[in-house]
C-alpha cells in the first residue's frame, strides 16, 4: 500500500512539473534567439549530455552492485559478500576519469565565459536630427522600484566618468522605460545599475541575467536574430511588486530602428484637443516634480521624490505599448487607447501594483507612484494628454507586446 502510494505521489508529481513547461512560454531558457544566448545553449547541451552519462554509468553502477551482491536471506557468515579493497586499476580509474570529464567541462566553461564577455567594435551609423552619428550601440540599463529605464546616448559614447551613481546620469538623447527598442542582427552593449535596491535585468531568449547594483555599472550585452519581440523579468528579489517588473526588448530592423529614433528625438508637441490642454495644466500642477516631458519641465526638472529618484520620462508615453513597468497594456487588443487601466492607475496605483508595505515609518519616500487623489475630471483630462505624448505603434507590434 505504501508503495502504491509513493507511486501515486511520483506520477502526479512529474504531471505538475510537465505541465509547467509551455511550448510557448515567454521566459523559456532553452530557445536562444540571439548569438549570446547560443552561446550559453551551447554550453550547457554538451554538459547535460555528460552530466547524463554520469548520473547514468553511477547510478546504474550502484544498482548492478547492490542486486549482484544482494543476499536474498542471511543465514550465517558463509553468505557474507566477498570483501574487496585495494584494487589499483579501479581506484586509478575513478580518479583519472572524473578528472578528464571536469577538465573538458571547465575548457567549454572559459570557452564560453571568455566568448559572452568579449565585445566587438560595430558602429552603426545613426541619423540624430538630420545630423549623421556613428554610435557604437550602447544602452545603459537603469532598474529601481519596479520598472526598468533605457537611456541612449547616441551622440557622445559613454564616459567613464559618468560611471559613479546613476542618480547623477547627464541627459541623454532618448530615455524610454518598460521597452529597450533595438536594431536586430546588432550586437547592443549594456551598462546595467540600479537606483535603489539590487535587481537582475534578464531576458532569456537574449542573454543570461545581470545584476543592477547601486553604485555599479555592470558590461552586458545582447543580440537579436531577427525582429520580434523578446520577453524579460527582473530576477533579483527587489521588494512588494519584484513579480510585476517585467521589461521586454524590441528588435527591429535597421529602417524600423531609425524611424523609431527619429520619433524618439522629438520633445513633445503642445496638444490640440480641449480636454487635453487641461490635461497639459493638469500635468504640470500634479506629475511634473516627478515625471520629465522634455520641452515642457525639462527646464525644471531635478528629480522625482521617490526612493529612486527618479520616475519614467513621459515624453513618448503613448510610443509605449506597455506602462506601469511592464506589467499593464497601454493599448487593448483592437488597438485603442486602454483607458480603464491608464485611468485606474492614475486613480489608485498602489490599487494595481502594490507599491507600499504596511507600517513603514513617516517620511519614508515612496517606492512607487503616490495616490495624488486627483477628480475623475482630472484623470479624464491626463488620459486625454498622455495619448498626445509621442507616435502610437502599429496594431501588428501592439498584438505582439500584449501582456498577461
Ligand atoms: Cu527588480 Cu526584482
Amino acid at each position: 500500500m505504501r508503495s502504491h502510494a509513493s507511486f501515486s505521489a511520483l506520477i502526479v508529481g512529474l504531471g505538475l512539473l510537465l505541465a509547467g513547461c509551455a511550448s510557448d512560454a515567454e521566459l523559456d531558457t532553452l530557445k536562444p534567439q540571439g548569438t549570446t544566448a547560443r552561446q550559453i545553449n551551447d554550453l550547457l547541451n554538451p554538459v547535460m549530455i555528460i552530466a547524463g552519462v554520469v548520473l547514468v554509468l553511477v547510478c546504474g553502477g550502484v544498482l548492478w552492485m547492490a542486486l549482484k551482491n544482494r543476499v536474498p536471506t542471511y543465514e550465517g557468515d558463509d553468505e557474507f559478500p566477498k570483501q574487496i579493497s585495494h584494487n589499483n586499476v579501479l581506484e586509478i580509474g575513478w580518479t583519472i576519469a572524473p578528472a578528464i570529464v571536469m577538465t573538458v567541462v571547465a575548457v567549454l566553461t572559459l570557452v564560453t565565459h571568455f566568448e559572452i564577455n568579449s565585445t566587438e567594435a560595430n558602429a552603426m551609423e545613426v541619423q540624430v536630427s538630420g545630423e549623421s552619428a556613428s554610435w557604437e550601440p550602447k544602452v545603459v540599463v537603469i532598474g529601481q522600484q519596479w520598472w526598468w529605464e533605457y537611456r541612449y546616448y547616441l551622440t557622445e559614447d559613454v564616459n567613464a566618468d559618468w560611471l559613479g551613481d546613476p542618480r547623477d546620469l547627464p541627459p541623454a538623447d532618448i530615455v524610454t522605460s518598460g521597452q529597450m527598442i533595438i536594431p536586430a542582427g546588432e550586437e547592443i552593449e549594456l551598462l546595467v545599475s540600479s537606483r535603489d535596491v539590487i535587481h537582475s535585468f534578464w531576458i532569456p531568449a537574449l542573454n543570461g541575467k545581470r545584476d543592477a547594483r547601486p553604485g555599479f555599472f555592470a558590461p552586458w550585452k545582447l543580440e537579436a536574430d531577427d525582429p520580434g519581440v523578446y520577453f524579460g523579468q527582473c530576477t533579483e528579489f527587489c521588494g512588494l511588486s519584484h513579480s510585476r517588473m517585467r521589461m521586454q526588448v524590441v528588435a527591429m530592423d535597421d529602417a524600423g530602428f531609425q524611424t523609431w529614433v527619429d520619433q524618439q528625438m522629438q520633445p513633445a508637441e503642445a496638444p490640440t484637443s480641449e480636454a487635453a490642454l487641461r490635461g497639459l495644466d493638469a500635468f504640470e500642477a500634479n506629475c511634473a516634480s516627478c515625471h520629465l516631458v522634455d520641452g515642457v519641465n525639462d527646464d525644471s526638472y531635478t528629480g522625482a521624490t521617490t526612493e529612486s529618484g527618479s520616475a519614467p520620462n513621459l515624453t513618448h508615453f503613448a510610443s509605449r505599448t506597455t506602462f506601469a513597468g511592464g506589467y499593464l497594456n497601454t493599448y487593448n487588443a483592437d488597438g485603442s487607447l486602454n483607458r480603464d487601466d491608464i485611468s485606474a492607475w492614475i486613480r489608485d496605483p498602489a490599487a494595481m501594483k502594490d507599491n507600499k508595505a504596511d507600517g513603514l515609518p513617516d517620511g519614508t519616500k515612496p517606492r512607487g507612484m503616490p495616490n495624488l487623489g486627483l477628480s475623475e475630471r482630472t484623470i479624464s483630462d491626463l488620459v486625454a494628454y498622455l495619448e498626445t505624448l509621442g507616435q502610437k505603434p502599429t496594431v501588428d507590434v501592439i498584438a505582439a507586446t500584449e501582456v498577461e
